[in-house]
């Protein structure tokens, strides 16, 4: 049986090792995803609540964080929201519903927290069976005031976002350092880099659709 919970401080490299496995040449070759969840813990954004592990027996699964992040409006106004991800379930347990259980959780405690919204960026072919929409949807625009594709949101409660569109800021600390995260990579076991997978691909498309308001 899977559980959701909370991680628990001894579990910090077991967690940052699922989520090398579950980006690992996914949207790049090799990834940077456990060297974010490490820096992450300590940023002054980041939501201890929703750091959640999935735990099969005594193994951890998967993993998911979110961080504190903000949309502001043309007239100024900021408007609180929560950023999702990442997200990552070990390569043997996905398409098992435990990444869909993970995110049902984090929506749970957000609203229990008075969140008003959940935004990330990610599959439109995922998110979208996740109770995600697009965020042009809500006319909620990327930092640089571009509709993004990839720019997924959730409602915690009937019209949380009713008057909140404008621009989508999320913490910089998502922008890692590469050399950074190449030397915490030497922490872990070797892996293959592997360049241009199908994923890789279908990400680079993802990425480049976005397109200016009218
Ligand atoms: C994305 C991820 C977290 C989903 O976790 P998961 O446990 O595999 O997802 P679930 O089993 O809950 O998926 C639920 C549904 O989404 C589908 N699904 C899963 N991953 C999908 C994907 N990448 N694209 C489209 N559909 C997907 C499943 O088939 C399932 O649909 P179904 O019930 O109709 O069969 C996991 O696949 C993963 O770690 N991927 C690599 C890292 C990654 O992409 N993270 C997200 C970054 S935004």
């Amino acid at each position: 049986m899977i559980i959701i919970r909370n991680e628990k401080p001894d579990e910090y490299r077991e967690t940052e090792n699922v989520i090398r496995e579950a980006f690992w040449n996914h949207y790049t070759p090799g990834c940077n995803d456990h060297y974010l969840i490490h820096i992450m813990r300590d940023c002054p954004a980041f939501i201890p609540e929703l750091d959640l592990v999935a735990v099969d027996g005594t193994r951890i699964v998967g993993n998911v964080m979110s961080l504190k992040s903000y949309i502001k409006r043309d007239d100024g106004a900021v408007f609180d929201v929560v950023s999702l991800g990442p997200i990552g379930v070990l390569p043997d347990s996905q398409r098992q519903g435990i990444g869909g259980k993970m995110i049902a959780r984090s929506k749970e405690i957000a609203r229990q927290l008075g969140c008003r919204a959940i935004l990330l960026c990610g599959d439109p072919d995922y998110y979208t069976r996740q109770g995600f929409a697009a965020a042009q949807v809500y006319d909620i625009r990327n930092s640089e005031n571009m509709y993004a594709d990839a720019l997924h949101v959730c409602e915690l409660y009937e019209d949380a976002l009713l008057g909140v569109s404008g621009r989508y800021y999320e913490d910089e600390i998502y922008d890692v350092d590469v050399a950074k995260a190449e030397q915490f990579d030497k922490l872990f076991p070797p892996k293959e880099i592997v360049k241009g997978t199908p994923t890789q691909n279908k990400y680079e498309k993802m990425v480049r659709r976005v397109k200016a308001p009218c």
